[in-house]
Formats: structure tokens, C-alpha cells, sequence
């Protein structure tokens, strides 16, 4: 469910108020907002040209300061850059929703306690896999974006260079990289499809359907 209580009417960006965040609470929410960017820019439904100059600044802004955000906590340059790019993202996937990766990420929250940022991180690269027959331009285009130098590349390479450097920026990061590190075991996965499968708010937004089936697959390649 979402409701218009839950938009805001003003958002105050101030670093000066993060400074005191602990590294994986800033790695974890930074990684979430540029997941923001990244599922609207290829979300099913809504996307629009306003929302894709939103989410392509947004991505841009975090990929360049998420890791001296992190390395650096009192540098108030790059936690402002973070804040605005998290404002820019939040706009745009409040006007193109999340999808895939935030339906997978919910029940990691709800069954493990798993902070919602590090659930969409630890997913992050097997849906955008999953993906990848759909919105393969888009992630080549998100890939040119943050790697210039992958201009010179096809547009499958674009692509992939795209996954790996999301990949890259999470690890950099500190961020756990596989759902065993959190609790998870093989036993948990099939109650974790069948949960995945009651975000159907989400799943409409994905640019690939993701079956029970899929999502079984998808956290067993997270495990
Ligand atoms: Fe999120």
C-alpha cells in the first residue's frame, strides 16, 4: 500500500545532520537510493522523460561520492551530493516506481530484520540480471553514464559493465554480498518466493515478469 500522507511536502537536505551516521547505515541507504534511480529508470509503467533526467542525475551524483561518503564521514561535500542525489531519486521513483529489487528485498526485511538497503543491495545484481532481456539499453546507457570509457563497447558489454560496477560501488562500500551472511539458508528460500510474490505492487513495475519460480532461482543466486 502507499498513500499521499507518505509524500512529503518539504525535504530539508542538510549534510551537517549525517555526519555522525555510522559507515554501513550510510553505505546501505546510498546503495537504496541509487537502487531508486536505477528501478525507475526502468520501471514498467509511468517512466517518462522528466523521471529518467531525475533518476540519471540522482545516479550519477551518488555513484561519484557514495564511497568518499563512506571512507570520509565528515566530508559535508560529498554527503551533500548523496543527500541531493537521494532527493533527485526519491522524486523520480515517486512519479516511475521501484519494482523487482524492492520485491525481493521486502521479505529479507520482514523475516531477517535485514536494514532495507542492504536487502536491495544484496539482490541488487541478480535481478538486474534477470533484467537484462528487457532493459538492456537502459543499463548500457546507465553503464556509458557512470563509466564514460564503456562508450567505446557494445551495448551488451555496456550493460554488464553496468551490473559489475553497482556490484563494485557495494563492495567498496562494506555492504555483506550474500543473503548467508545475513541468516539466510537454503531452507528459507522457498518461503521467501512465496513472500516475494505478495508484492504485486512492485512486481507490476519490473521490466521482466519474475515468477515464484524466478524468485526461488533469484535468492538461491544471492545465497
Ligand atoms: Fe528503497
Amino acid at each position: 500500500m502507499s498513500s499521499a500522507a507518505l509524500i512529503a511536502d518539504w525535504a530539508l537536505l542538510d549534510a551537517g545532520l549525517t555526519t555522525g551516521l555510522p559507515r554501513h547505515v550510510t553505505a546501505a541507504t546510498g546503495i537504496d537510493a541509487m537502487v531508486h534511480a536505477i528501478e525507475s529508470y526502468t520501471s514498467a509503467r509511468l517512466k517518462n522523460p522528466v523521471s529518467d533526467l531525475l533518476a540519471r542525475e540522482a545516479l550519477r551524483l551518488l555513484s561519484a561520492n557514495l564511497i568518499r561518503a563512506c571512507d570520509h564521514p565528515d566530508d559535508l561535500d560529498a554527503r551533500g551530493q548523496m543527500l541531493l542525489g537521494a532527493h533527485l531519486a526519491g522524486v523520480a521513483f515517486a512519479n516511475a516506481p521501484v519494482a523487482g529489487v524492492h520485491a525481493l528485498a521486502y521479505p529479507l526485511g520482514g523475516h531477517f530484520h535485514v536494514p532495507h538497503g542492504l536487502s536491495n543491495a544484496l539482490m541488487l545484481s541478480h535481478v538486474l540480471g534477470h533484467n537484462m532481456p528487457a532493459a538492456m539499453t537502459s543499463y548500457a546507457e546507465l553503464g556509458v553514464l557512470l563509466e564514460p570509457e564503456l562508450g567505446e563497447e557494445g551495448r551488451q558489454a555496456q550493460a554488464q559493465g553496468f551490473v559489475r560496477h553497482m556490484a563494485r560501488l557495494a563492495r567498496g562500500a562494506g555492504l555483506p554480498e550474500r543473503l548467508r551472511q545475513v541468516g539466510v539458508t537454503l531452507e528459507h528460500l522457498d518461503m521467501l518466493a512465496r513472500e516475494a510474490m505478495k508484492q504485486e505492487r512492485l512486481l507490476v513495475n519490473n521490466p521482466c515478469p519474475i515468477t515464484e519460480a524466478d524468485a526461488r532461482r533469484l535468492y538461491e543466486a544471492a545465497l
